[in-house]
Protein backbone atom coordinates (compact mmCIF):
# COMPACT_ATOMS: atom_id res chain seq x y z
CA UNK A 1 0.00 0.00 0.00
CA UNK A 2 1.05 3.58 -1.00
CA UNK A 3 1.26 5.98 2.15
CA UNK A 4 2.33 8.95 0.50
CA UNK A 5 -0.25 12.09 0.75
CA UNK A 6 -1.98 13.58 -2.10
CA UNK A 7 -3.14 17.42 -1.51
CA UNK A 8 -6.33 17.61 -3.61
CA UNK A 9 -7.14 21.29 -4.64
CA UNK A 10 -11.19 21.01 -5.98
CA UNK A 11 -11.35 17.60 -4.24
CA UNK A 12 -14.99 18.41 -3.12
CA UNK A 13 -16.02 19.23 -7.37
CA UNK A 14 -17.22 16.65 -9.81
CA UNK A 15 -13.62 15.31 -11.14
CA UNK A 16 -11.83 15.82 -7.97
CA UNK A 17 -14.52 13.86 -5.76
CA UNK A 18 -13.68 11.04 -8.08
CA UNK A 19 -9.95 11.49 -7.58
CA UNK A 20 -10.17 11.36 -3.63
CA UNK A 21 -11.84 7.93 -4.56
CA UNK A 22 -9.45 6.49 -6.98
CA UNK A 23 -6.36 7.57 -4.88
CA UNK A 24 -7.87 6.75 -1.34
CA UNK A 25 -8.52 2.59 -2.81
CA UNK A 26 -5.04 3.11 -4.36
CA UNK A 27 -3.73 3.71 -0.81
CA UNK A 28 -2.83 7.25 -0.92
CA UNK A 29 -3.85 9.48 1.97
CA UNK A 30 -5.74 11.99 0.90
CA UNK A 31 -6.11 16.30 2.13
CA UNK A 32 -8.38 18.42 0.37
CA UNK A 33 -8.64 21.95 0.39
CA UNK A 34 -11.92 23.41 -1.16
CA UNK A 35 -13.92 27.00 -0.73
CA UNK A 36 -16.82 24.66 -1.71
CA UNK A 37 -17.69 27.89 -4.10
CA UNK A 38 -19.08 24.98 -6.90
CA UNK A 39 -19.20 21.72 -4.63
CA UNK A 40 -20.88 20.66 -1.41
CA UNK A 41 -19.37 19.15 1.51
CA UNK A 42 -21.39 16.14 1.07
CA UNK A 43 -19.63 14.99 -2.34
CA UNK A 44 -16.64 13.97 0.32
CA UNK A 45 -19.26 11.99 2.95
CA UNK A 46 -20.30 10.02 -0.20
CA UNK A 47 -16.32 9.51 -0.82
CA UNK A 48 -15.74 8.12 2.56
CA UNK A 49 -19.01 5.79 2.37
CA UNK A 50 -17.40 4.40 -1.09
CA UNK A 51 -13.80 4.03 0.39
CA UNK A 52 -14.56 3.02 3.57
CA UNK A 53 -11.38 5.37 4.44
CA UNK A 54 -10.98 8.63 6.20
CA UNK A 55 -9.87 11.98 4.44
CA UNK A 56 -8.92 14.91 5.57
CA UNK A 57 -10.88 18.16 4.53
CA UNK A 58 -9.59 22.34 4.92
CA UNK A 59 -12.02 24.43 3.68
CA UNK A 60 -9.72 27.02 2.21
CA UNK A 61 -9.29 29.36 -0.97
CA UNK A 62 -6.12 28.33 -2.65
CA UNK A 63 -5.71 32.20 -2.79
CA UNK A 64 -5.28 32.33 0.91
CA UNK A 65 -1.56 32.08 1.11
CA UNK A 66 -1.73 31.84 4.75
CA UNK A 67 -4.12 29.26 5.04
CA UNK A 68 -2.34 26.96 2.38
CA UNK A 69 0.93 27.34 3.95
CA UNK A 70 -0.55 26.30 7.20
CA UNK A 71 -1.49 23.30 5.68
CA UNK A 72 1.96 22.71 4.17
CA UNK A 73 3.48 22.76 7.30
CA UNK A 74 1.09 20.41 9.37
CA UNK A 75 0.66 18.06 6.72
CA UNK A 76 3.63 15.71 4.90
CA UNK A 77 1.96 16.32 1.36
CA UNK A 78 4.72 14.99 -1.49
CA UNK A 79 2.24 15.41 -4.62
CA UNK A 80 -0.36 18.03 -5.53
CA UNK A 81 -2.91 16.93 -7.76
CA UNK A 82 -4.62 20.84 -8.50
CA UNK A 83 -8.50 20.71 -9.81
CA UNK A 84 -9.58 23.91 -8.42
CA UNK A 85 -10.53 26.06 -10.40
CA UNK A 86 -13.25 27.87 -12.15
CA UNK A 87 -14.52 25.72 -15.71
CA UNK A 88 -17.50 27.42 -17.27
CA UNK A 89 -16.72 28.84 -20.67
CA UNK A 90 -19.45 30.90 -21.08
CA UNK A 91 -18.99 32.62 -17.81
CA UNK A 92 -15.43 33.11 -18.12
CA UNK A 93 -16.21 35.83 -21.19
CA UNK A 94 -18.97 37.47 -18.52
CA UNK A 95 -16.30 37.78 -15.66
CA UNK A 96 -12.97 37.50 -17.10
CA UNK A 97 -11.01 39.33 -13.78
CA UNK A 98 -12.83 36.55 -11.59
CA UNK A 99 -11.58 33.38 -13.80
CA UNK A 100 -8.15 34.98 -14.26
CA UNK A 101 -7.72 35.37 -10.65
CA UNK A 102 -8.93 32.00 -9.39
CA UNK A 103 -7.25 30.03 -11.55
CA UNK A 104 -4.57 31.90 -12.38
CA UNK A 105 -3.36 33.98 -9.58
CA UNK A 106 -4.78 31.16 -7.26
CA UNK A 107 -2.02 28.69 -9.26
CA UNK A 108 0.61 31.19 -8.34
CA UNK A 109 -0.21 31.30 -4.46
CA UNK A 110 -0.33 27.66 -4.45
CA UNK A 111 3.18 26.80 -6.28
CA UNK A 112 5.01 29.86 -4.32
CA UNK A 113 3.64 28.18 -0.90
CA UNK A 114 4.60 24.18 -2.58
CA UNK A 115 8.12 26.26 -3.61
CA UNK A 116 8.33 27.04 0.08
CA UNK A 117 7.72 24.07 1.33
CA UNK A 118 9.80 21.86 -1.51
CA UNK A 119 6.57 20.15 -2.22
CA UNK A 120 7.44 20.39 -6.30
CA UNK A 121 5.40 17.23 -7.79
CA UNK A 122 2.05 18.44 -9.37
CA UNK A 123 -0.43 16.98 -11.57
CA UNK A 124 -2.39 19.56 -13.06
CA UNK A 125 -5.83 19.92 -14.77
CA UNK A 126 -5.73 21.42 -17.86
CA UNK A 127 -8.28 21.10 -20.62
CA UNK A 128 -8.06 20.63 -24.46
CA UNK A 129 -10.16 24.30 -24.62
CA UNK A 130 -5.88 25.23 -24.97
CA UNK A 131 -5.62 24.18 -28.16
CA UNK A 132 -7.94 27.09 -29.61
CA UNK A 133 -9.20 25.92 -33.69
CA UNK A 134 -6.36 23.72 -35.42
CA UNK A 135 -6.85 22.86 -38.74
CA UNK A 136 -6.66 18.92 -37.80
CA UNK A 137 -9.54 17.26 -35.62
CA UNK A 138 -7.42 15.19 -33.66
CA UNK A 139 -5.39 17.11 -31.30
CA UNK A 140 -1.42 16.29 -30.32
CA UNK A 141 0.18 17.18 -27.67
CA UNK A 142 2.72 19.27 -29.75
CA UNK A 143 -0.14 21.34 -31.84
CA UNK A 144 0.18 25.40 -31.30
CA UNK A 145 -1.50 26.43 -28.50
CA UNK A 146 -4.25 28.88 -29.26
CA UNK A 147 -7.27 29.03 -26.43
CA UNK A 148 -10.27 31.30 -27.83
CA UNK A 149 -11.64 32.52 -24.20
CA UNK A 150 -10.97 33.46 -20.88
CA UNK A 151 -11.50 30.09 -19.54
CA UNK A 152 -9.30 28.30 -22.35
CA UNK A 153 -6.69 31.38 -21.72
CA UNK A 154 -6.38 30.95 -18.39
CA UNK A 155 -5.51 26.71 -18.31
CA UNK A 156 -3.10 27.92 -21.11
CA UNK A 157 -1.30 30.73 -18.89
CA UNK A 158 -1.10 28.48 -16.09
CA UNK A 159 0.55 25.54 -18.26
CA UNK A 160 3.12 28.53 -19.37
CA UNK A 161 3.79 29.94 -16.23
CA UNK A 162 4.35 25.65 -14.55
CA UNK A 163 6.77 24.97 -17.80
CA UNK A 164 8.78 28.55 -17.01
CA UNK A 165 9.13 27.35 -13.58
CA UNK A 166 10.47 23.68 -14.49
CA UNK A 167 12.97 25.75 -17.19
CA UNK A 168 13.77 27.51 -14.23
CA UNK A 169 15.15 24.72 -12.69
CA UNK A 170 17.21 24.19 -14.98
CA UNK A 171 19.43 26.97 -15.32
CA UNK A 172 20.18 26.65 -10.86
CA UNK A 173 20.32 23.13 -11.36
CA UNK A 174 18.26 22.32 -8.18
CA UNK A 175 18.76 18.72 -6.29
CA UNK A 176 14.56 18.67 -6.33
CA UNK A 177 13.14 19.72 -9.19
CA UNK A 178 9.77 20.48 -9.74
CA UNK A 179 8.07 17.22 -11.41
CA UNK A 180 4.18 18.28 -13.68
CA UNK A 181 1.80 16.63 -15.37
CA UNK A 182 -0.31 19.45 -17.56
CA UNK A 183 -3.38 16.92 -17.85
CA UNK A 184 -5.22 18.36 -20.90
CA UNK A 185 -8.70 16.61 -20.40
CA UNK A 186 -11.19 16.00 -23.02
CA UNK A 187 -15.01 15.96 -22.26
CA UNK A 188 -15.52 14.30 -18.94
CA UNK A 189 -18.45 12.46 -18.36
CA UNK A 190 -20.29 9.66 -16.19
CA UNK A 191 -20.41 9.15 -12.87
CA UNK A 192 -18.91 6.61 -10.34
CA UNK A 193 -20.50 3.16 -10.67
CA UNK A 194 -22.07 3.41 -7.15
CA UNK A 195 -24.18 6.46 -8.13
CA UNK A 196 -23.24 8.22 -4.96
CA UNK A 197 -21.27 10.73 -6.72
CA UNK A 198 -21.73 12.66 -9.53
CA UNK A 199 -21.70 15.85 -11.63
CA UNK A 200 -23.44 18.39 -9.56
CA UNK A 201 -23.89 21.46 -11.37
CA UNK A 202 -26.34 24.88 -10.26
CA UNK A 203 -28.12 26.08 -12.15
CA UNK A 204 -28.95 24.86 -15.48
CA UNK A 205 -25.77 22.99 -16.28
CA UNK A 206 -23.39 23.99 -19.08
CA UNK A 207 -22.29 20.77 -20.76
CA UNK A 208 -24.20 18.32 -23.10
CA UNK A 209 -24.26 15.52 -20.78
CA UNK A 210 -25.85 16.50 -17.19
CA UNK A 211 -28.15 18.97 -19.82
CA UNK A 212 -29.26 15.32 -21.36
CA UNK A 213 -29.80 13.40 -17.93
CA UNK A 214 -31.87 16.39 -16.37
CA UNK A 215 -34.34 16.35 -19.32
CA UNK A 216 -34.60 13.08 -19.33
CA UNK A 217 -35.92 13.36 -15.26
CA UNK A 218 -37.95 15.71 -16.33
CA UNK A 219 -36.23 18.28 -14.21
CA UNK A 220 -35.52 20.61 -17.52
CA UNK A 221 -38.07 20.26 -20.57
CA UNK A 222 -36.02 20.13 -23.88
CA UNK A 223 -32.73 19.74 -25.01
CA UNK A 224 -31.41 22.17 -27.99
CA UNK A 225 -29.04 20.68 -30.54
CA UNK A 226 -27.02 23.32 -31.58
CA UNK A 227 -26.52 22.74 -34.86
CA UNK A 228 -27.54 20.07 -37.34
CA UNK A 229 -25.44 21.04 -40.45
CA UNK A 230 -21.99 20.57 -39.78
CA UNK A 231 -20.04 18.16 -42.31
CA UNK A 232 -19.97 14.95 -39.73
CA UNK A 233 -21.75 11.92 -40.38
CA UNK A 234 -24.93 13.17 -38.70
CA UNK A 235 -24.60 16.80 -38.82
CA UNK A 236 -24.55 17.68 -35.31
CA UNK A 237 -21.15 18.20 -33.70
CA UNK A 238 -18.46 15.86 -32.51
CA UNK A 239 -16.26 15.42 -29.41
CA UNK A 240 -14.28 13.02 -27.40
CA UNK A 241 -16.17 12.02 -24.29
CA UNK A 242 -14.28 10.36 -21.31
CA UNK A 243 -15.61 8.78 -18.46
CA UNK A 244 -13.97 10.44 -15.32
CA UNK A 245 -13.40 7.45 -13.86
CA UNK A 246 -10.91 6.62 -17.09
CA UNK A 247 -9.68 9.86 -16.44
CA UNK A 248 -8.90 9.76 -12.48
CA UNK A 249 -7.38 6.65 -12.90
CA UNK A 250 -4.70 8.76 -15.84
CA UNK A 251 -3.89 10.70 -12.42
CA UNK A 252 -2.81 8.18 -10.90
CA UNK A 253 -0.65 6.96 -13.35
CA UNK A 254 0.87 10.72 -13.59
CA UNK A 255 1.56 10.40 -9.76
CA UNK A 256 3.60 6.99 -11.38
CA UNK A 257 5.16 8.66 -14.11
CA UNK A 258 6.64 11.65 -12.24
CA UNK A 259 8.29 9.53 -9.54
CA UNK A 260 9.81 7.03 -12.45
CA UNK A 261 13.54 7.67 -13.95
CA UNK A 262 11.75 9.50 -16.60
CA UNK A 263 10.91 12.35 -14.65
CA UNK A 264 14.24 12.17 -12.74
CA UNK A 265 15.66 15.10 -13.74
CA UNK A 266 12.45 17.17 -12.99
CA UNK A 267 10.48 18.51 -16.07
CA UNK A 268 6.69 19.75 -17.21
CA UNK A 269 4.84 17.67 -19.67
CA UNK A 270 1.69 17.74 -21.35
CA UNK A 271 -0.59 14.78 -21.95
CA UNK A 272 -4.54 14.24 -23.58
CA UNK A 273 -6.93 12.69 -21.30
CA UNK A 274 -9.24 11.24 -23.86
CA UNK A 275 -10.80 8.37 -25.96
CA UNK A 276 -9.10 9.05 -29.35
CA UNK A 277 -12.81 8.91 -31.00
CA UNK A 278 -15.29 11.47 -30.53
CA UNK A 279 -19.52 10.73 -30.76
CA UNK A 280 -21.86 13.11 -32.21
CA UNK A 281 -24.55 14.96 -29.95
CA UNK A 282 -27.27 12.86 -32.37
CA UNK A 283 -25.18 9.51 -31.10
CA UNK A 284 -25.28 9.99 -27.36
CA UNK A 285 -29.02 10.64 -27.27
CA UNK A 286 -29.67 7.61 -28.99
CA UNK A 287 -27.12 5.91 -26.32
CA UNK A 288 -28.82 7.67 -23.66
CA UNK A 289 -32.48 6.64 -25.00
CA UNK A 290 -31.20 2.85 -25.36
CA UNK A 291 -29.27 2.85 -22.20
CA UNK A 292 -32.12 4.45 -20.11
CA UNK A 293 -35.23 3.63 -21.61
CA UNK A 294 -35.87 6.99 -20.92
CA UNK A 295 -37.45 10.02 -23.97
CA UNK A 296 -35.09 12.69 -24.76
CA UNK A 297 -36.79 15.69 -25.87
CA UNK A 298 -34.81 17.63 -28.13
CA UNK A 299 -35.15 20.49 -30.72
CA UNK A 300 -32.43 21.29 -33.47
CA UNK A 301 -31.11 25.18 -33.00
CA UNK A 302 -29.17 26.87 -34.92
CA UNK A 303 -25.05 26.55 -34.66
CA UNK A 304 -23.45 28.43 -31.76
CA UNK A 305 -20.93 30.84 -32.55
CA UNK A 306 -17.07 29.67 -31.98
CA UNK A 307 -18.39 25.66 -31.91
CA UNK A 308 -16.29 23.33 -33.88
CA UNK A 309 -17.71 20.80 -36.08
CA UNK A 310 -15.49 17.96 -34.44
CA UNK A 311 -12.28 17.60 -32.67
CA UNK A 312 -10.95 14.43 -30.62
CA UNK A 313 -7.86 13.31 -28.71
CA UNK A 314 -4.93 11.70 -30.02
CA UNK A 315 -3.88 9.85 -26.61
CA UNK A 316 -0.79 7.84 -28.41
CA UNK A 317 1.95 9.95 -25.97
CA UNK A 318 -0.54 8.93 -22.75
CA UNK A 319 -0.70 5.25 -23.64
CA UNK A 320 3.35 5.38 -23.99
CA UNK A 321 4.46 7.27 -21.34
CA UNK A 322 1.83 6.89 -18.50
CA UNK A 323 0.35 3.44 -19.43
CA UNK A 324 -2.82 5.11 -19.53
CA UNK A 325 -5.86 4.65 -21.81
CA UNK A 326 -9.52 4.69 -21.50
CA UNK A 327 -11.53 1.15 -20.39
CA UNK A 328 -14.99 2.60 -20.41
CA UNK A 329 -17.21 2.87 -23.88
CA UNK A 330 -20.44 5.57 -24.36
CA UNK A 331 -22.72 2.75 -22.97
CA UNK A 332 -20.60 2.97 -19.31
CA UNK A 333 -21.03 6.83 -19.33
CA UNK A 334 -24.39 6.77 -19.64
CA UNK A 335 -25.89 3.95 -17.80
CA UNK A 336 -23.35 5.87 -14.96
CA UNK A 337 -24.57 9.10 -15.37
CA UNK A 338 -28.33 7.93 -15.17
CA UNK A 339 -27.43 5.75 -11.91
CA UNK A 340 -26.20 8.97 -10.33
CA UNK A 341 -28.93 11.33 -11.70
CA UNK A 342 -32.24 8.86 -11.03
CA UNK A 343 -30.53 8.14 -7.24
CA UNK A 344 -29.78 11.71 -6.80
CA UNK A 345 -32.22 13.83 -8.49
CA UNK A 346 -31.71 16.95 -6.80
CA UNK A 347 -28.24 16.71 -6.84
CA UNK A 348 -26.32 16.76 -3.09
CA UNK A 349 -28.96 17.30 -0.96
N1 LIG B 1 -15.47 19.15 -16.14
C1 LIG B 1 -14.91 19.41 -17.31
O1 LIG B 1 -15.55 19.29 -18.35
C2 LIG B 1 -13.46 19.85 -17.39
C3 LIG B 1 -12.79 19.79 -18.63
C4 LIG B 1 -11.46 20.21 -18.68
C5 LIG B 1 -10.81 20.65 -17.54
N2 LIG B 1 -11.50 20.71 -16.36
C6 LIG B 1 -10.82 21.23 -15.18
O2 LIG B 1 -10.82 20.25 -14.16
C7 LIG B 1 -10.90 20.87 -12.88
C8 LIG B 1 -12.03 20.26 -12.08
O3 LIG B 1 -13.23 20.41 -12.83
P1 LIG B 1 -14.62 19.93 -12.26
O4 LIG B 1 -15.48 19.60 -13.42
O5 LIG B 1 -14.43 18.92 -11.19
O6 LIG B 1 -15.15 21.29 -11.64
P2 LIG B 1 -15.90 21.55 -10.24
O7 LIG B 1 -16.37 22.96 -10.28
O8 LIG B 1 -16.89 20.49 -9.98
O9 LIG B 1 -14.69 21.40 -9.20
C9 LIG B 1 -13.79 22.44 -8.95
C10 LIG B 1 -13.68 22.56 -7.44
O10 LIG B 1 -12.75 23.59 -7.13
C11 LIG B 1 -13.28 24.39 -6.08
N3 LIG B 1 -12.66 25.71 -6.22
C12 LIG B 1 -12.79 26.60 -7.22
N4 LIG B 1 -12.03 27.68 -7.00
C13 LIG B 1 -11.40 27.46 -5.82
C14 LIG B 1 -10.47 28.21 -5.05
N5 LIG B 1 -10.06 29.42 -5.44
N6 LIG B 1 -10.02 27.69 -3.89
C15 LIG B 1 -10.43 26.47 -3.47
N7 LIG B 1 -11.31 25.72 -4.16
C16 LIG B 1 -11.78 26.22 -5.31
C17 LIG B 1 -14.79 24.37 -6.29
O11 LIG B 1 -15.51 24.63 -5.10
C18 LIG B 1 -15.00 22.94 -6.77
O12 LIG B 1 -15.23 22.07 -5.69
C19 LIG B 1 -11.07 22.37 -13.13
O13 LIG B 1 -9.82 22.99 -13.00
C20 LIG B 1 -11.54 22.42 -14.57
O14 LIG B 1 -11.17 23.61 -15.20
C21 LIG B 1 -12.80 20.30 -16.25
Amino acid sequence: MNEQVVLVTGGAGYIGSHACVELLQSGYRVIVVDNLSNSKIESLSRVKQITGKTLQFYQADIRDKKALAEIFAKEPIATVMHFAGLKAVGESCEQPLNYYHNNVYGTLVLTEVMAEANVKQLVFSSSATVYGEPSCVQYVEDFPLGAVNPYGRSKAMIEDILRDLSVADKHIQTKSPWKIALLRYFNPIGAHESGMIGEDPNGIPNNLMPYVSQVAIGKLEQLAVFGDDYPTRDGTGIRDYIHVVDLVKGHIKAIDALESEKFSLGGCKAYNLGAGRGCSVLEIISAFERVTGRKVNYRVAPRRAGDLAEFFANPELALKELNWKVEKNLDDMVADTWNWQSKNPQGYV
